[in-house]
């Protein structure tokens, strides 16, 4: 275990940023690490860097150790993508910055709806989402989903946070 990041659960130097491309081996890591644990899906570092601007991270010593993605399926709705928190400093309240972060873009946006797919619903509960039927978002099914081993036997539940 990282002896450092458990000393230090969260620290006022703790700023959420656009991410980099020299943030992607570090998104990757971290990626990798939960989709092997089945919790996120995984994703290739082709497919990071392509949507690299929409991702936003929390850095330490130039690693990063929480992020999560916004990304759009039509102007008026958007979904968090690849959250996550390093292992050692989970519950230390990065989540809720990343994602209070991602609703700002959000906002400024001018979208009108945020969704994600999670097995943590009450995580995002906590930040205002609700829980609702995946079937309102034939965009994600259809566009996303479709394409997912877990296609056929999805348990991931949607939660959705309205805008306007
Ligand atoms: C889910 C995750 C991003 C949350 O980030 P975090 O930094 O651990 O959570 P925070 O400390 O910001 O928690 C914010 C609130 O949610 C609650 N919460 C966090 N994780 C929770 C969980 N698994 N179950 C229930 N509540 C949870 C916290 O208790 C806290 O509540 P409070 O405001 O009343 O104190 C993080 O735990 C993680 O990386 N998990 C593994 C990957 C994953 O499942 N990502 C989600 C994909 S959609």
């Amino acid at each position: 275990m990282n002896t450092t990041l458990s000393a230090q659960s969260q620290s006022s130097d703790d700023i959420v940023q656009a991410a980099c491309k020299s943030d992607v081996a570090s998104i990757q890591v971290l990626l990798n690490h939960y989709a092997s644990l089945g919790d996120l899906l995984p994703r290739t570092k082709t497919d990071i860097i392509a949507n690299l601007e929409h991702f936003r991270v929390i850095k330490r010593n130039n690693t990063v150790i929480a992020c999560g993605s916004l990304e759009h399926f039509t102007p008026e709705l958007a979904e968090v993508r690849s959250l996550m928190v390093s292992a050692e400093i989970k519950g230390g309240g990065l989540g809720r910055k990343i994602v209070e972060n991602l609703i700002e873009t959000a906002k400024d946006r001018g979208v009108g709806r945020v969704m994600a797919l999670t097995y943590v619903p009450e995580f995002f509960h906590k930040l205002g989402f609700t829980t609702v039927n995946k079937d309102i978002f034939p965009e994600k099914i259809w566009g996303i989903c479709v394409n997912c081993y877990k296609f056929e036997n999805c348990d991931e539940i949607a939660v959705l946070l309205k805008l306007k």
